[in-house]
């Protein structure tokens, strides 16, 4: 059957860059027949995580955040770089997300995920997906090897936020391929 793909950013910002290259990703996972959701973290209701917060009962939005982690087989995940490393508000969803109920399975475990970062920086963000391949390894996810630092931001999208650059366009895809080719195993 397709692989279920979850594409998902790190940023809260209205034009994140971050979100424009994964809903790129996600447009050329969907291009290959994947199943893609994009979830934006700006959809989502994600107050700061407390234990006394989940002890008045899981957030409605961080169970469903995690309910569709759970039925996915990979993660097309951008992750913007805040002082080298990545944002609190991809940290505090991967926090709610990764509070597993009794008996239940850990919503990251054995998801396949490629790393993407943009930043308008030289390394593109590259620093920050030192932290968060670390992360994702340290809750069982199944980090790709290969990852994708896209560099000047500012220049790589068009107005309708579709990347102007082929030479960029073709790294996405590829690694996309890359993560739809894995997950498609899992599935
Ligand atoms: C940044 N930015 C940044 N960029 C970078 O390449 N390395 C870094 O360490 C940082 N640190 C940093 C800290 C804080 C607090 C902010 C607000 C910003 C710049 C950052 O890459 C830029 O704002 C991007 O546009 C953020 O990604 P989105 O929101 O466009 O996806």
């Amino acid at each position: 059957s397709a692989p279920k793909i979850i594409a998902l950013a790190g940023s809260l910002r209205k034009d994140s860059f971050n979100q424009k290259l994964i809903n790129e990703a996600a447009r050329f996972a969907l291009q290959t027949g994947a199943e893609v959701e994009v979830i934006k973290l700006t959809d989502l209701d994600l107050p700061i995580f407390s234990e006394d917060i989940e002890a008045q009962g899981t957030p409605a939005d961080a169970q469903l955040l995690k309910d569709k982690l759970r039925t996915a087989d990979g993660i097309l995940l951008a992750s913007p770089e805040y002082n080298g490393s990545i944002t609190a508000a991809l940290k505090n969803a991967i926090d709610w997300a990764s509070r597993t109920e009794q008996g239940a399975v850990p919503a990251f475990r054995n998801k396949v995920v490629a790393l993407f970062a943009t930043s308008p920086g030289g390394l593109g963000g590259l620093r920050g997906l030192n932290h968060v391949r670390d992360i994702l390894s340290g809750i069982g996810s199944l980090v790709l090897a290969d990852q994708l630092a896209v560099p000047s931001a500012f220049t790589v999208f068009d107005e309708n936020g579709q990347i102007s650059d082929p030479a960029t366009a073709e790294k996405v895809t590829v690694l996309t391929q890359q993560l739809v080719s894995v997950a498609s195993k899992l599935s």
